[in-house]
């Protein structure tokens, strides 16, 4: 009979590779897991400035619209360390979050933080456990310097698309278009007031 894995050792990522001298981890027996290509960090900054409100306005849990089509925002509890901005909207103190594995961050901040600990193994003051002793440790990385990590994403602009007059680039996203694809990677979004966090 498998295990029931009942928490996350470790954090929930695989730590394949250590330093010297520290054993990289291995698959506990009886973890499911899954292999993630990261997305690209271009443009997220646009991303983060959707306002709240347009979101729940795209909103259709139960395929109301019948376009065979259906997302729900995932509300979260948010770490204290990140600042939701003036037109952030809650329920039940949750708020609506839109980055990392189904959309579980709140801001790049936090993606940031979260990143130097399961990715790097880097504790902060925002995220003080080590992932390697589980324990609580001083933070390897300066405050200041994680924030202007958070900064340097959130302004990190989107490529200009490449070949836009070509008529098969133009024919690919009529495509991407008709076969419902845009239904949900929407064409277009608009940025409304969100503050940074610092
Ligand atoms: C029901 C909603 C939905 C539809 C329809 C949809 N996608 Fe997605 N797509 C998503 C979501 C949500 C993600 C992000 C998944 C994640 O990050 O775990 C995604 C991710 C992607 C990615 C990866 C982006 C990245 O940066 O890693 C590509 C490429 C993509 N979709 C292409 C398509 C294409 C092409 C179509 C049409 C054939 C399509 N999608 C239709 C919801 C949808």
């Amino acid at each position: 009979m498998k295990p029931v894995i009942t928490s996350w050792i470790r954090g929930p990522q695989l730590q394949n590779r250590a330093i010297p001298g520290y054993q990289p981890e291995q698959i506990p027996a009886g973890a499911t897991f899954s292999k993630l290509t990261p997305p690209a960090v271009t443009g997220l900054g646009f991303l983060e400035a959707v306002p709240d409100a347009d979101l729940l306005a795209m909103a259709d849990p139960n395929d109301a619209d019948g376009d065979g089509i259906s997302g729900r925002p995932n509300w979260y509890t948010i770490p204290s360390f990140v600042t939701p901005p003036a037109n952030a909207i809650t329920q039940g103190g949750k708020y609506i979050c839109r980055f990392g594995k189904k959309a579980s961050v709140y801001n790049l901040l936090a993606q940031a933080a979260d990143a130097f600990s399961q990715d790097m193994g880097i504790a902060s003051l925002y995220r003080p456990i080590d992932v390697y002793s589980g324990k609580e440790i001083d933070p390897e990385i300066p405050t200041q310097e994680l924030n202007n990590i958070g900064f340097y994403l959130q302004t990190l602009k989107a490529p200009i698309q490449r070949d836009q007059n070509d008529p098969q680039v133009i024919l690919g996203g009529q495509v991407f278009a008709t076969i419902g694809c845009a239904s949900c990677h929407k064409p277009t979004l608009k940025t409304g007031l969100r503050l940074l966090n610092q």
